[in-house]
């Protein structure tokens, strides 16, 4: 793919933001070769929208009407991103699930980025589940949205080692800290054309990517 102007990003947010801004500094510092057009949230209090805008970044809501209104909800989100036309569809701390067929509508075209080392916890509260299961490490996996709850390929992972005195927060705040950097690093892999979605799969560098990259923090 070849393209004379930044990679188009929308971002959907459900909180904090704190992903949404280290994508949107990577960008506007020019380490990577996209720009973020929209940010969304389904929460219109959401602190990161404000941080949005502090950016200059253009916001909007789609306001969660509760799972019985999941088909109303997922047009509005249409509609809201349709009119910002995005190449990509960041998650970046999004907190709903996305219907099989809105996913699969834009496939290859959405990331989400999970607090884990996945396959392994799926899901909420994964910091906490890690320490109560005793495990040596833990970490962050940016990955291809498909129809599966946590379940599409990775790309990058970050992998963090747990120390004997870590709490939840701390472990917490040293896995977000990973997040700022592998999020925009694989965004710069699509900016750049060295990852792609081609049948069905990621490709990196020309080879079909058969496992994760994984990169070790401290
Ligand atoms: C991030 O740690 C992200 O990994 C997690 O929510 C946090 C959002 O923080 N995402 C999930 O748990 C998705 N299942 P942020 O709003 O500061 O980017």
């Amino acid at each position: 793919m070849t393209r004379s102007e930044p990679l188009r990003l929308a971002i959907l947010i459900s909180g904090r933001g704190s992903n949404m801004a280290a994508i949107a500094r990577a960008c506007a510092e020019g380490r990577i070769d996209a720009r973020v057009d929209l940010v969304v949230s389904e929460r219109p209090g959401a602190a990161g929208l404000e941080t949005a805008r502090a950016l200059g970044i253009d916001t909007r809501t789609a306001p969660w009407p509760g799972a019985a209104g999941r088909e109303q909800f997922e047009r509005d989100l249409a509609a809201v991103l349709a009119a910002a036309r995005p190449q990509l569809i960041v998650l970046a701390g999004f907190m709903r699930i996305l219907s099989r067929q809105f996913v699969e509508a834009r496939a290859g075209r959405i990331l989400n980025i999970h607090p884990s080392l996945l396959p392994d916890y799926r899901g909420l509260h994964t910091h906490r589940r890690v320490l109560e299961a005793g495990d040596r490490v833990h970490g962050a996996s940016v990955h291809f949205v498909t129809a599966e709850l946590d379940g599409g390929p990775v790309i990058l992972q970050s992998r963090v080692a747990i120390r004997p005195d870590d709490t939840e927060d701390a472990l917490s705040a040293r896995v977000q800290a990973t997040e700022h950097i592998i999020y925009p690093r694989v965004i710069g892999w699509l900016a750049d054309g060295r990852l792609a979605w081609r049948d069905g799969r990621p490709w990196l560098d020309g080879e079909p990517l058969e496992a994760p990259v994984v990169e070790d923090f401290p």
